[in-house]
């Protein structure tokens, strides 16, 4: 794979008025959303449950990738189809994501390191050959009293650069995510302080580890006030905390920030990424969206299980999709969103 097909697929996936969904929920995660539901997590409603997701009709006007789990890419649609084709038919490219999950850090209480480094090189080989054109890893920084540690943001930072490098050696666009947590009751100037020097460590391994900033995504959290923090940060100044922030620790060569929704409601996370892009701040990437909870939330209660729910469950998907692409411009505006309505 030559570098100018990984520069033009990273392009690809932040093309305009395009994002990515995120429906990569590792086992745990799937199961917690259909208990919302009231629906057990079964091999096969977890596939029908995706294949409703990636089958809206015109889905591809707005999404450019979708991030898969394992089984999923493995899974096929009722005709038979494998789901990354159903995908690739509709020119949307097939994410993957590899990491292997958060786990305890030794010595360091409260915080985690991701794994999945461990026979990486095959699996990316796996996943290329069933269609995979792009990975996901994520790492977890926590807030809280004394943490994060530097040992800790270092570690990850680490682990995020070693799987950059293996995924740009199989041939697939790494997207590098390193989560600053919303959970906790700090307020913005510290959640970004933590990104900032989350963003150096992590921009820093990269580096160390020889890959190039051209042939990756970024997905970030946003520089936003804790859950928990009396003292909530508006829209307008999300968004400009959040865009110094990248302006002064994201390398220009990047071709996308695309931004994870962390838990933030599905209007929150548009709202967010609309003020970001109606900035004129001149900024070098593209500010996109690889929102996962705040694409599927809505989407998922309608769907509730039922095979005679999804026209309207897509509907709901395809109105957030849509949004999302306004946001894209900074176009989004209340009447885009009320227009929901008239479904
Ligand atoms: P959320 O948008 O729900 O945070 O999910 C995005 C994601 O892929 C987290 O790894």
């Amino acid at each position: 794979m030559n570098a100018n097909a990984l520069e033009t697929t990273a392009k690809a996936l932040v093309a305009e008025g395009k994002g990515i969904l995120a429906a990569d929920e590792s086992a745990g995660s799937i199961e917690k959303r259909l208990a919302s539901i009231n629906i057990p997590s079964t091999e096969e409603n977890r596939r029908a449950y995706r294949e409703m997701l990636i089958t809206t009709p015109g889905i591809s006007d707005f999404i450019s990738g979708v991030i898969l789990f394992d089984e999923t890419l493995r899974q096929k649609k009722e005709d038979g189809t494998p789901l990354p084709e159903v995908l690739s038919r509709q020119g949307i490219f097939s994410g993957i994501k590899v990491d292997t999950g958060a786990k305890p850090l030794p010595r360091a209480p409260g915080e985690t390191v991701t794994e999945g480094l461990d026979g990486l090189r095959g699996r990316l080989e796996e996943y290329f050959a069933l269609g995979a054109r792009f990975t996901k890893w994520r790492a977890v920084i926590t807030i809280g009293d004394g943490i994060p540690s530097k040992q800790c943001i270092d570690a990850n930072a680490d682990a995020l650069a070693r799987y950059a490098a293996l995924s740009i050696e199989a041939g697939l666009v790494p997207v590098v995510e390193p989560e600053v947590l919303m959970d906790g009751d700090h307020t913005i100037e510290r959640c970004y302080q933590v990104s900032e020097v989350t963003l150096h460590s992590v921009f820093h391994s990269l580096f160390e580890q020889h890959v190039p900033f051209g042939q990756i995504l970024l997905k970030p959290n946003m520089m936003i006030s804790g859950k928990d923090c009396p003292v909530q940060a508006g829209v307008q100044e999300v968004a400009e905390a959040s865009v110094r922030c990248y302006l002064r620790h994201v390398p220009a060569a990047v071709p996308g920030i695309v931004f994870l929704s962390g838990g933030q409601s599905d209007e929150a996370a548009t709202a967010h990424l609309n003020a970001m892009n109606a900035m004129d701040a001149g900024h070098p990437w593209q500010l996109s969206f690889s929102y996962g909870r705040a694409l599927q939330a809505p989407a998922l209660k309608a769907w509730a299980g039922s095979a005679e729910n999804v026209p309207l469950a897509q509907k709901i998907l395809f109105h957030r999709a849509r949004c999302n692409s306004a946001a894209r411009s900074g176009s989004y505006s209340e009447e885009l969103e009320k227009e929901l309505a008239a479904v």
